[in-house]
């Protein structure tokens, strides 16, 4: 790939993979005659050159703030952000060679998809941009997209020709809002499965904004899970699922969704257990005092029946989802519902009795105030 002649205030080099680092980032939103809102409250975050990292978070907690503040659609209040070496808080947004894949990134109307793709390649004197455009609508599935023109696509096809234009550029760094929230189930896997691919062969370091747990699970090296404009965890999927730091990520990840219980700690012998309802299971945790009150989490697919002691339920409903089977049942001691997923064999009735329990160290416990993870 040609390299363009870089001028003396010329942001990071197209094309090589590079870092990025977000500083204690903070931006508060001021405008005329309404209270000021901190959308994004000392963010920080070290991304390595070539990682596909996600923020994942519920609508509204300062994904799309933090996406605009790296592209430079929006000023950074205070705090630092770095391509490599260079601050780019204060580079036009054209200087930070920064790929958006946003939705609202306009395509030219008079041209059709094939011309707009390959309109960036052609400006900046790359060779074979048709044939470039060709072949990233090959691997997005969207050939049939080539002749039309912007107006004539559904939102599902726009969003598919965003993500390609931001793709062919071959960014060092490529930002992705909700990059497949448009398109049908199907269509989502494939792109998904695609994307990745493109993702690993051209190595930009790339940040994707998604509300969907499964697909920041499936395509991120490192996820950031967000609440209220706060990082709370950053860490790779398996740890996030496995090791979640507060009651809020283990709440907002896995499906379906942890099961959550007002409980106390008991200590005995040295070892701590979680006393909940009727029932008590074993933990692997060393800090809690002996009465502490905990909120317990049990997720639905570490649940053990056929043990000797644990939690007592008694089953409302049961599905048999072939390779396992669903039970929704109450336990005795609490006003709470909970799912237990069951081995193929078992088959439960209504009212049946179920103790269940995890392996300890399954067990999660946090402070019931702070929500914090008691280990
Ligand atoms: N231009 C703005 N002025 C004031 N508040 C804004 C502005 N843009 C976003 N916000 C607020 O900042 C918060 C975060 O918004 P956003 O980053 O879009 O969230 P997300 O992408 O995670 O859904 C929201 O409460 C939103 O209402
Ligand atoms: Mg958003």
């Amino acid at each position: 790939m040609s390299t363009p002649a870089r001028s003396k205030n010329a942001g990071p080099a197209q094309g090589e993979p590079l870092g990025l680092t977000i500083d204690n980032v903070r931006k508060v939103y001021a405008s005329r005659g309404r209270e000021t809102f901190e959308a994004v409250k000392g963010m920080n975050m070290d991304i390595r050159p070539g990682e596909l990292i996600s923020l994942l978070g519920p609508s509204g907690c300062g994904k799309t703030t933090t996406l605009r503040m790296i592209a430079g659609l929006e000023t950074v209040t205070s705090g630092d952000i770095r391509i490599g070496d260079t601050r780019i808080n204060d580079l036009p947004p054209g200087k930070r060679n920064v790929g958006v894949g946003f939705e609202s990134y306009a395509l030219y109307p008079p041209l059709n998809i094939k011309e707009n793709l390959a309109y960036g390649l052609k400006a900046r004197k790359e060779p074979n941009a048709d044939e470039q455009a060709e072949a990233i609508a090959k691997r997005l599935d969207m050939e049939d997209l080539l002749p039309m023109r912007p107006a004539s696509l559904s939102s599902g096809q726009k969003q598919r020709v965003a993500l390609a234009r931001a793709l062919i550029r071959k960014p060092p760094v490529l930002l992705l809002d909700e990059p497949l929230g448009h398109l049908d189930a199907s269509a989502r896997q494939r792109v998904r499965r695609e994307l990745k691919l493109l993702q690993r062969e051209f190595g930009y370091t790339t940040i994707v904004v998604t509300h969907d747990q499964l697909e920041a699970m499936s395509l991120s090296d490192r996820i950031a899970v967000m609440n209220g404009g706060i990082i709370q965890q950053f860490d790779t999927p398996d740890e996030i699922f496995d090791n979640p730091a507060n009651l809020f990520v283990a709440d907002f990840v896995g499906e379906p969704s942890i099961n959550l219980f007002d409980g106390e700690a008991v200590v005995r012998d040295g070892k701590v257990f979680a006393k909940v309802g009727e029932g008590m299971v074993e933990t692997t945790v060393e800090s809690a005092t002996n009465g502490q009150k905990v909120t317990v989490g049990i997720r639905p697919s570490d649940c053990r029946t056929g043990v000797e002691s644990g939690l007592v339920s008694d089953v409302v409903v049961f599905e048999d989802l072939l390779e396992f089977g669903q039970a929704s049942v109450e336990v005795r001691g609490t006003a709470k519902r909970a799912l237990v997923q069951t081995p193929a064999e078992e088959k439960y009735e209504p009212g049946d009795t179920v103790v269940f329990a995890a392996p300890p160290a399954r067990v999660y416990l946090f402070n019931a105030e702070s929500g914090d993870r008691v280990r």
